[in-house]
């Protein structure tokens, strides 16, 4: 058991400065997990030395794997090829990490062993029906408990069958779980989604040599591949990159560069939103690496405007919305979010998390089914709860940007599960942050 640690923001005045946030969460669970399956050395920069990737890492290693400890981002994977995992000897306890979990049953639905999948309270209450529905349409054994959540015990099968399915709802962890059961499959898998997600998978598969076709919404893979190492560059992650392009947006007097920015078009929808708000975000620098684009983004104060939140853009900034919420209390008028669903079944209800927090800070904000109505206001102070959920503790962080006394959040250990260095990083721009164990 980790330490409690509750954060206590004193109101802050403004950030300034350069910083380069870790490694792409998505990415780097990818890189674990293709690396593994690949034929040959795979080499990882930038990997994210955090909590929920570092469960996928443990569960690789556990099944076989031979991989470095993360060192200054980098990590070194010994492929074992696409059928060379074992068994573990245990349980594989994932945390809180529900990419691990999702993407983890679709790559274990093939193999020719059986295994349980276990997670802390929060993953053991997310729904994974939406895993193993499709999963078990290609022929996978997989069950869950009662309410489909996890632990979920898993009899691989060597005859999983290719499927041509459309989802049921923007994902991209399904869509990239059933497509690495397609590795495993026979034939085709077609995946076909509602609207774009991010597409780490398919971009990482194509780099290991494994080919993903895409045609408009549907991606196809077909199971007689191999995949072969190749090396890895991971950009920092524009998820955590969002708690400071919203900061240095609200708060006055703000001039912040966050480098190496991966800028991958399924992941900007935080840049688009927050413009439609009238940020001033610059994109400097815009390059590519490793088949991924890469950006350095400046950020300079500005008065927000609440909008519509267009609903394209809700799968492509689904992560950030808990610091958009902050952007909105911050803004002049209204923001209203419609069809966001999906955060009511994240690492909390972040719909009723968000809105209970800011009711508290004094902002008036209206939960509805799918997303949230935000008045703009002046942000108090006062205590609120994280629920254990990484981004809600950071996204309560940043509105003591603009609050008028001090803000206290309590449960941040979870901060660690993707962004252990947000204090150091905060601090250093400007954001007066005391974290208390409890
Ligand atoms: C992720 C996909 C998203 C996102 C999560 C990471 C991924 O989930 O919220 O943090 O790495 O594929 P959904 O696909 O369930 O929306």
């Amino acid at each position: 058991m980790s330490t409690l640690i509750n954060f206590i923001i004193q109101p802050s005045d403004s950030l300034n400065g350069e910083i380069r946030v870790p490694g792409d969460k998505s990415m780097s669970h990818r890189s674990i997990m293709l690396g593994s399956l690949a034929e040959g050395v795979t080499h990882v920069k930038g990997f994210l030395n955090a909590e929920d990737a570092m469960s996928t890492l443990k569960a690789f290693r556990a099944m076989g794997v031979e991989i470095t400890d993360p060192v200054n981002g980098e990590v070194t994977i010994n492929g074992v090829g696409k059928y060379g995992l074992k068994a573990p000897e245990k349980p594989l306890d994932l945390g809180n990490s529900g990419t691990s979990m999702r993407l983890l049953s679709g790559l274990l639905a093939g193999q020719n062993f059986e295994c349980t999948l276990t997670g802390d309270e929060s993953l053991s209450s997310r729904p994974m029906r939406r895993v193993t529905e499709p999963l078990a349409l290609m022929g996978a054994n997989i069950k869950t408990q009662a309410n489909g959540s996890a632990p979920l015990h898993i009899s691989g099968t060597k005859k999983l069958q290719g499927i041509d399915y459309v989802l049921p709802m923007a994902s991209a962890q399904v869509k990239s779980c059933l497509l690495l059961a397609g590795i495993y499959a026979i034939g085709e898998t077609k995946i076909t989604e509602p609207a774009p997600t991010r597409d780490h998978t398919e971009r990482m598969l194509n780099g290991f040599g494994y080919s993903v076709k895409r045609q408009g919404s549907q991606a196809t893979i077909n199971g007689n591949g191999k995949l072969t190492a190749t090396n890895i560059d991971v950009p920092s992650d524009i998820s955590s990159a969002a708690f400071f392009l919203v900061g240095a947006s609200i708060a006055r007097n703000s001039d912040v560069i966050l480098r190496h920015v991966g800028m991958n078009p399924t992941r900007t929808g935080v840049i688009d939103i927050l413009k439609l708000m009238g940020a001033n975000i610059s994109i400097l620098n815009p390059r590519k690496v490793g088949g991924e684009p890469v950006a350095d983004l400046r950020v300079i104060s500005s008065s927000l405007t609440g909008i519509n939140i267009p609903e394209r853009l809700v799968p492509l900034a689904i992560d950030e919305f808990p610091v958009l919420f902050i952007a909105a209390a911050c803004a002049k008028g209204q923001t209203i979010l419609m069809g966001a669903e999906e955060l009511r079944v994240k690492e909390c209800d972040r719909i009723q998390v968000m809105a209970d927090g800011l009711k508290t800070l004094g902002i008036d904000a209206q939960t509805t089914a799918d997303g949230m109505i935000i008045k703009g206001g002046k942000i108090g102070g006062g205590e609120v709860v994280s629920h254990g959920d990484h981004r809600i503790a950071m996204a309560f962080s940043i509105a003591g940007l603009r609050a008028s006394a001090p803000i206290t959040i309590q449960n941040c250990t979870n901060v660690n599960t993707s962004f252990p260095e947000f204090r150091e990083l905060a601090t250093s721009l400007g954001l007066q942050l005391q974290s208390i164990e409890v």
